[in-house]
């Protein structure tokens, strides 16, 4: 078998057998395939897209590059839960706290970021000596222990993905929906858990920009797990404005602690209730969703979520000291305002064009060898349908460079569109996804 052959299949049209899907993955994987030519062919995947079949494949293939994590060292029902990644989306750093706290253990895997969208192991390293590194003896130690652990995608778990989320980062080709269910689904089920909550994202922020396409791949993920044997529920939420008010590192970790403080964004924490919700269903702790969500409320009322987040900061080396006071945590001291040109609303925020600002701004990685700068951000201080006087600020941008913070400027300004008419704000829930 030659991958030339193969790309050149794809590239025409064609279908990539089980057999071809495996000899490219486990060439991948060893270095026998190099990445330009595993570039061709993810290409060639964006143009001519693969069928169901092959997708399964190409998840399978993934799983079985590395080690396939054995979780049954830890108690109870382990939920997993992941994002297709969004703009703003700091949800698992307040979920997971809240659901931990409720007894679920919280054993998991998380990413850094991707094109335009951020990471939950970038932001947790905004705390001071915070590792994302644990073995696996560790990593189940912990959760046994406190009742949450997350892992960067170790070297070993999926390594075929790790290699290739990076190279897709750099070559413009993350947003194929076999590329994201076959990515997604090979870690979480190398991942160990017996149930699997997604959050798949809509909307201009989001790889998949209509409804439509992120459902077809929320069904598509779905079916995977449940195949697998996995319990699967998905969320789909929008994405066609930023996820709460905040964009970077640290100022998502900051607005997560507001929220698990009980102060956060509506919208943000909205997300959190909904995928929170079904974990805990599907652990045992509550009934339905109502009750669920009542229980949630409880955890941050009472205080316990946030301290299991330091707990958790804590147990993996970081200063835990800046979960209650988040000055401690890096921010640029350098503001710049983006004012509205005119009087409206808010029609529109790209959330795609906020997250290249922030890229721009340092905080996300051009090349795969990118060192990011994680005290870059933006603040939006208007949302959709939101009423605007000329002059007012649009949102505040942090950085350290003024010239980057200039581009951002002009990035942003650019993103917002402001009508003369006033308009319904969207549910931020759209959609509940589950077996056929
Ligand atoms: N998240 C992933 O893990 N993989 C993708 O391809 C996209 C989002």
């Amino acid at each position: 078998m030659r991958m030339y052959d193969l790309i050149r299949k794809k590239k025409c049209g064609g279908e990539l057998s089980s057999e071809e899907i495996r000899y490219m993955i486990n060439g991948f994987t060893d270095g026998s395939i190099p990445d330009y030519q595993m570039s061709a062919m993810t290409m060639a995947i964006c143009f001519q897209g693969m069928n169901p079949r092959e997708t399964v494949d190409l998840t399978l293939a993934m799983r079985d590059s590395g080690d396939v994590l054995d979780l049954s060292k830890i108690q109870g029902v382990k939920v997993d839960k992941h994002s297709t990644g969004g703009v703003g989306d700091k949800t698992s750093l307040a979920l997971a706290p809240i659901v931990a706290a409720l007894g679920v253990p919280v054993a998991k895997m998380s990413g850094r970021g991707l094109g335009h969208t951020g990471g939950t192991i970038d932001k947790l390293e905004c705390f001071p000596g915070f590792t994302a590194e644990l073995s696996e003896e560790t990593f189940v130690h912990n959760v046994n222990t406190i009742g949450i652990a997350i892992a960067g995608q170790t070297a070993n778990l999926a390594p075929a993905d790790k290699k290739l989320y990076a190279l897709r980062d750099v070559t413009a080709t993350v947003d194929q929906m076999s590329l994201i269910a076959s990515s997604i689904m090979s870690k979480k089920l190398a991942g160990g858990s017996n149930a699997i909550v997604l959050d798949v994202k809509t909307g201009n922020g989001a790889f998949m920009k209509e409804l439509k396409d992120s459902v077809a791949l929320a069904k598509e993920m779905v079916a995977i797990g449940t195949m697998a044997g996995k319990r699967m529920a998905a969320v789909i939420t929008d994405m066609d404005q930023p996820l709460g008010s905040v964009v970077g590192n640290s100022l998502e970790v900051i607005e997560a602690i507001e929220t698990l403080r009980g102060e956060g964004p509506s919208d943000f924490k909205e997300v959190v209730f909904a995928l929170g919700a079904q974990m805990l269903v599907f652990a045992g702790k509550a009934a339905e969703t109502a009750e669920a969500k009542s229980l949630m409320e409880s955890a941050i009322a009472d205080g316990s979520a946030l301290s299991k987040f330091a707990e958790f900061v804590r147990a993996q080396g970081g200063d835990a000291a800046a979960v209650y006071d988040t000055s401690l945590l890096p921010v640029a001291s350098q503001t710049l305002v983006v004012e509205s040109p005119r009087d409206g609303y808010v029609h529109r925020i790209l959330a795609e064009d906020v997250g290249i600002a922030c890229m721009t701004l340092g905080g996300g990685r051009e090349t795969k060898e990118s060192k990011i700068d994680l005290s870059v951000g933006i603040r939006l201080r208007k949302k959709n349908a939101d009423a605007v006087k000329r002059g007012e600020p649009l949102a505040v941008i942090y950085g350290n460079d003024a010239a980057k913070m200039e581009a951002a400027r002009a990035k942003i300004a650019g993103a917002y569109e402001i009508s003369d008419k006033p308009r319904e704000k969207e549910a931020v829930i759209r959609q509940y996804i589950f077996p056929e």
